[in-house]
């Protein structure tokens, strides 16, 4: 098949092999209109015209991993920690539910400070008699913890595998186990989560064949959010690399993974709208994406949430209000979604 025929079988629903998918992130392929183009149609058709919105409350930089590429790692002995306490961060979320908005995303490095039993408290509070979502973003831990938190009202949870390739995995994450990842995965799923993974583009040692295995995972395991950026260099940690050189990759990683994967949630990550906020938005709402994620992180902490080099500048330009928000929507011919904005691939939720 030429790479025609491969969009227009996968606009029509087949499972693409990995060598299809290969061939349509080859630098040699030269129509990235047609699948730009397919992308949007598909993702009007599976999910819509609404944009959803999910707040994230980045309440710790305290990790106790040391993945090569992040500026969080535990040996960054240049990062200033900061912790918000428990009650802070309920204080946080129910101000965030106040101004409207109906996801709250739990982010931070995995801090073993806040306990299981902390966490699920945080939660419980956080639901009380309050229609909002709960997401977690709080990396591994037992299978029994993602339980308690489940039961306490947690709705989503968010686990990037960033590599497929397992070579590549245990060289960037030397206290991290791969199997283990995916056990978690897996356990998110088993325990009733809807559940986001991802991956970093560009990172070096990456192979198309690897992207292609990413993709395949995303449609196989049923993912039902997938959060994409290009990997940013950051002169505070071990890695060597500098990246990629624009982001045509990443729109077209994007994209593809609409074409495949379908009914997903796709946000359009603040890694890829670093150069550019406003046209890296509206370049990756058109090509698939269909959430943004706003920084609801109290000020005094941006900066020191410091996983790549200018985040906290993007972060400020993205405290946008929902208004700016509903702009930006209704120059796309989009809109902004109402409620919780669940996934598409349960039933009866939509
Ligand atoms: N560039 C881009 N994204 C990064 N992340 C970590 N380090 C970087 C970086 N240098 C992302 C990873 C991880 C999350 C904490 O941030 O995807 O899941
Ligand atoms: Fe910690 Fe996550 Fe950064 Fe790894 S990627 S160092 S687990 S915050």
């Amino acid at each position: 098949m030429n790479s025609h025929q491969i969009i227009e079988a996968l606009a029509n629903g087949e499972r693409p092999s990995r060598s299809e998918i290969v061939d349509l992130l080859h630098p040699g392929f030269d129509d990235e209109e047609a699948l730009f183009t397919a992308a949007d149609e598909t993702r009007r058709r599976y999910v819509g015209d609404a944009i959803h919105l999910r707040a994230i409350i980045e309440f710790s930089n305290y990790c106790e991993r040391n993945c090569v590429y992040c500026g969080l790692r535990r040996d960054n002995k240049t990062l200033c920690r900061y912790r918000m306490s428990p009650d802070k961060i309920v204080e946080r979320a129910v101000d965030v539910y106040e101004m409207g908005y109906r996801t709250v995303v739990l982010q931070s490095g995995e801090d073993s400070y806040y306990t299981s039993e902390i966490v699920a408290e945080v939660i419980s509070e956080i639901k009380r008699g309050r229609e909002i979502a709960v997401t977690l973003s709080l990396g591994e831990r037992p299978r029994k913890t993602y339980r308690l938190w489940g039961d306490a009202g947690a709705d989503r949870y968010l686990l990037k595998h960033e590599t497929s390739d397992e070579v590549l995995y245990a060289k960037l994450h030397p206290d991290l186990d791969y199997r283990e990842r995916f056990r978690c995965l897996r356990d998110l799923k088993e325990s009733g989560y809807e559940v986001g993974s991802g991956i970093m583009a560009g990172l070096p040692g990456q192979t198309l064949e690897s992207y292609a295995d990413d993709i395949l995972f995303f449609a196989e395991a049923e993912i039902d959010m997938i959060g994409m950026g290009p990997f940013i260099y950051n002169s505070a940690t071990p890695i060597i690399g500098s990246g990629l050189n624009n982001l045509d990759f990443v729109y077209r990683l994007i994209a593809l993974t609409r074409l495949v994967t379908k009914d997903t949630h796709i946000p359009a990550t603040t890694a890829l709208t670093i150069k550019d906020l406003e046209q890296g938005r509206m370049k990756v709402l058109s090509v698939g994406a269909n959430v943004i994620m706003p920084n609801l992180t109290p000020d005094k902490y941006r900066a020191d949430y410091a996983i790549y080099p200018d985040k906290a500048t993007a972060a400020e330009v993205i405290a946008d209000s929902r208004e700016s928000l509903a702009e930006l929507a209704a120059s796309l011919g989009r809109y902004i979604g109402e409620g919780v904005g669940g996934s598409r691939k349960k039933a009866g939720v939509g």
